[in-house]
C-alpha cells in the first residue's frame, strides 16, 4: 500500500542524499544528548516474531522497549482487535477457514466477523499469495505458517503489559493507534469512543499515564480532544501520524453520491503546520523521510518546527531487514543515530527494539 510512485521518489531522493547526509553525521554536528529519546516498538518485536502476536508484544518488553504499540480495529460484535489494518487476510487463514466471506475487493474484514470466528484464526508472519502460495513479505523473518499465534483483543495485550509492570517493576507504556474510524462510522461504530473506554478501564486517563493515542485522521483526533476525552473526564497524550496524501490512508466521506476522497495530508509538512496540530495534539508521527530535504539531504524545517510548538516527533518506521536500510548508511544502527543524533527525533517506532535499545543507550 505504501510504494507508490510518488512515494519511491521521496524515498529516492532522500537517498540521493547521501553524501550530505554523511558529512551531517559526523560527531560535529550531532545533538549532544538525545539519550532520552524513546524506542517504540512498532507491532511488538515484529522483526522477529509475528507482529501483533503476545508473543512479539512479549519479546518487546524483554527487549527493553519503553513503548509497545497496538493499532486496533473492531470485530462486526464490537471487540477491539489489536491487527495493523482492517483486513485478515495478510496475516491469517481466514480464506480457508471462511471461504466466501470476502467483500467485493477480495478482501477478508476483520469488522465481518465476530471475535468468536477471529479466535478460530491462525495469525502468521505477513504474506501475499503469488500463484496461490503464501510469499512472506520479509523472506528472513518468522516463517509463515510454522507456529501458531492468534489474533488478541486490546484487553489481552493490556493484561500481557500490566501483568508484565507488575512482576518486573518496570512501568512499560502502549502506544494505540485508532485505525481507519471513517470505516467503523459506516458501518454504526465509534471505534475512538470503545478504544477510550477500554484504556480508561484500564487506568490509562490522564496525560501523565504512559500512553499516547495515535490516528491519521485529523479530524477524529480533534473530536477526541474536543469532544471525547472531555466527556470521559479523560486528558491523554494525542499523536497526529502525518501519511503522503497518494497512500489513500484517510478517506473522508463526500457530498452524497460521490465516492470519498483520501485525505489531504500536504499541509502537515508545511511550515506553519506545527502550530496548528499543537492545538489538538501532543506529537506528530511523520513517515522517517518526510523529516529530511529532498535535495540536501539535512534536516528540514519538520523537527524544529515542532519541538517550537512543543510537540513531539516520533517517525515511523526503522527496520533493519535486508534492503530497508537506507544505502548512504553503513548499517541500521547509523541510520538510527542519524536520526535520533541529528534530525533530533525524540523517539523511533522501530521493528527491532533490542537494537535500538542499544543504540540508543549509547548515545
Ligand atoms: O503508527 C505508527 C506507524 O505504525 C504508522 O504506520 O501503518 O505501521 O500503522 P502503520
Ligand atoms: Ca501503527
Amino acid at each position: 500500500m505504501r510504494t507508490p510512485l510518488a512515494s519511491l521518489l521521496l524515498i529516492s531522493t532522500f537517498l540521493m542524499a547521501s553524501l550530505a547526509a554523511q558529512v551531517m553525521a559526523s560527531p560535529k554536528q550531532t545533538h549532544a544528548n538525545n539519550s532520552k529519546a524513546l524506542v517504540i516498538a512498532h507491532r511488538g518485536a515484529s522483526g522477529y516474531l509475528p507482529e501483533h502476536s503476545l508473543a512479539a508484544k512479549a519479546l518487546a518488553y524483554g527487549m527493553g522497549a519503553d513503548y509497545i504499540e497496538q493499532d486496533v480495529v473492531m470485530s462486526k460484535d464490537n471487540a477491539l482487535l489489536v491487527l495493523h489494518d482492517p483486513y485478515l487476510d495478510r496475516v491469517t487463514n481466514v480464506a480457508e477457514i471462511f471461504p466466501g466471506r470476502a467483500r467485493e475487493d477480495g478482501r477478508y474484514y476483520a469488522i465481518d466477523f465476530t471475535l468468536a470466528e477471529i479466535k478460530q484464526l491462525e495469525m502468521t508472519e505477513i504474506f501475499e499469495r503469488k500463484d496461490g502460495k503464501p510469499k512472506q513479505k520479509y523472506p528472513e523473518r518468522f516463517p509463515v505458517w510454522k507456529s501458531s499465534f492468534k489474533v488478541s483483543t486490546l484487553a489481552e495485550e493490556l493484561e500481557l503489559i500490566q501483568g508484565l509492570n507488575q512482576s518486573t517493576g518496570k512501568n512499560i507504556g502502549i502506544y494505540p493507534e485508532i485505525k481507519a474510524p471513517a470505516l467503523h462510522r459506516a458501518a454504526g461504530k465509534d471505534i475512538s469512543l470503545a478504544v477510550l473506554k477500554e484504556l480508561k478501564k484500564f487506568g490509562y486517563s490522564k496525560a501523565s499515564d504512559k500512553v499516547f493515542l495515535q490516528c491519521f485522521d485529523a479530524h477524529e483526533l480533534q473530536r477526541i480532544n474536543s469532544k471525547l476525552m472531555p466527556k470521559l473526564g479523560m486528558d491523554l497524550k494525542l499523536v497526529q501520524l502525518i501519511a503522503m496524501t497518494e497512500w489513500g490512508e484517510t478517506l473522508r466521506n463526500n457530498a452524497m453520491g460521490l465516492k470519498p476522497e483520501p485525505y489531504n495530508y500536504d499541509w502537515m509538512m508545511k511550515p506553519g503546520a506545527a502550530q496548528k496540530i499543537a492545538e489538538y495534539a501532543e506529537g506528530i508521527g511523520p513517515w522517517f523521510p518526510m523529516l529530511v530535504d529532498r535535495n540536501t539531504g539535512k534536516p528540514n524545517h519538520m523537527v524544529q518546527e515542532a519541538h517550537q510548538a512543543g510537540l513531539l516527533v516520533h517517525p515511523y518506521t526503522f527496520r533493519a531487514d535486508k534492503g530497508q536500510v537506507p544505502p548512504q548508511f553503513k548499517n541500521f544502527e547509523e541510520y538510527l543515530a542519524y536520526f535520533y543524533n541529528v534530525v533530533g527525533v525524540d523517539g523511533v517506532f522501530t521493528d527491532f527494539p533490542d537494537r535500538t535499545v542499544k543504540l540508543r543507550d549509547s548515545l
